[in-house]
């Protein structure tokens, strides 16, 4: 990096504005009743990871943009003291891009610099570093990039000798396969910028033109490829990609209750109120607050939330929502999302069949 990043910051503090409206589409039929940002990984809600890393770096005036689902998504988060942050709530009446959540946010914004993170990304290393760069160099913009191997379905920027010459929204032919990660730094040029741009071709101000505007008006917009992981978990595998990498670094800690004759291996956090009972865990794996375990197994990858019960069942690199029943089942539940409150069992009733109670969009695999 050019910049100095020693001595007095030639930025103000940086405010937060985290993303958390959406549909959430890629993740039904979980989002018919839930905000994607809401659904756990490694039994924490997504949002919560990027709020905690705005917080780490000291940024901890942040407003969160709700939509549909802002009464879930307030209830959660409350005034952001838990997590020693002071939140304002700013609602976005429609999904019209990012660009349009920037100036939804105009007046929480006001002039000051601030990060911008979209709430269903998680982002290993925080953004600490990043921050601190920000505010002692020049730049306008700071853009977070990583390689990915399917570029027509995120935002691609193509640099030339250092430097980011352009920026498109999910190109049809990509001409490069630097993703924009969904971590952003910005002064308040954008805000203009944001005003400047028409929608795009799915209807939405897209923060990509907006940033492409800057660059266009000789502003200075800074690309970081970022080097450790980064999840956009809008679709199920990254959702359990994510919860694989999270549970990879989780502590190992057993608050609940271990039955006699029950198995643990590995990296395993068993919380107050689990219990487990003639079962085997192995690591890494969660089990929330109440959740009983019993003639079962848990095996690597799994997030069991609070209040689950698998009994006579095994379940594998999978994650249930809170209030679920998974019992008697003839063989291992694998790469799963399960909601809250789902039963999944198999009984005796006649005649023998299969019998369902589906959400709309609920994907079911047979053996
Ligand atoms: C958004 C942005 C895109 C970015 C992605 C990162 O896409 O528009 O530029 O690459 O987030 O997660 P979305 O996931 O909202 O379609």
């Amino acid at each position: 990096m050019s910049e100095p990043s020693a001595g007095e910051p030639t930025k103000p503090p940086l405010k937060g504005l985290v993303l958390s409206g959406g549909a959430g589409t890629r993740l039904r039929p979980i989002t018919h009743t839930s905000a994607k940002q809401l659904v756990p990984v490694a039994n924490t809600p997504v949002l919560f990871y990027g709020l905690r890393a705005m917080v780490e770096a000291g940024v901890t005036d942040i407003g969160i943009i709700v939509g549909d689902t802002r009464d879930e998504v307030m209830a959660a988060v409350g005034d952001g003291s838990q997590l020693g942050a002071r939140v304002t709530f700013i609602h976005q009446e429609q999904p019209l891009g990012l660009a349009h959540a920037v100036l939804t946010a105009a007046d929480f914004l006001g002039d000051a610099p601030f990060v911008m993170y979209l709430g269903d990304n998680l982002l290993q290393g925080g953004i600490t570093e990043l921050v601190h760069e920000f505010r002692h160099g020049d730049a306008d913009a700071s853009i977070l990039l990583q390689r990915v191997a399917d570029p027509s379905s995120y935002g691609i920027a193509e640099l030339e000798d250092g430097r980011v010459v352009r920026l498109v929204e999910k190109p049809k032919e990509p001409k490069s396969d630097l993703a924009l990660v969904g971590v952003y730094l910005f002064t308040h040029s954008i805000i203009d910028a944001s005003r400047s741009i028409s929608p795009s071709g799915r209807g939405e101000l897209e923060i990509t033109d907006a940033i492409q505007h800057l660059i266009d008006r000789g502003r200075r917009v800074d690309p970081h490829v970022v080097t450790g992981w980064w999840k956009d978990t809008g679709r199920i595998g990254d959702m359990l990609e994510a919860n694989r990498l999270i549970l990879d670094v989780m502590p190992h800690r057993i608050d609940g209750d271990v039955g006699e004759g029950c198995v643990i291996e590995g990296r395993v956090a068993i919380e107050k109120g689990a219990r487990l009972v003639r079962s085997s865990v192995r690591g890494p794996a969660i089990i929330g607050a109440g959740a009983l375990i019993e003639d079962a197994y848990v095996g690597p990858y799994t997030a069991v939330s609070d209040g689950v019960v698998v009994r006579r069942a095994e379940v594998e690199h999978s994650i249930i929502l809170s209030g679920s029943r998974i019992e008697d089942l003839p063989a291992r539940v694998e790469s799963s999302l399960i909601g809250r409150d789902v039963v999944v069992e198999r009984t005796d009733a006649q005649p023998r069949a299969l019998r369902f109670m589906v959400g709309d969009s609920s994907i079911i695999g047979l053996l």
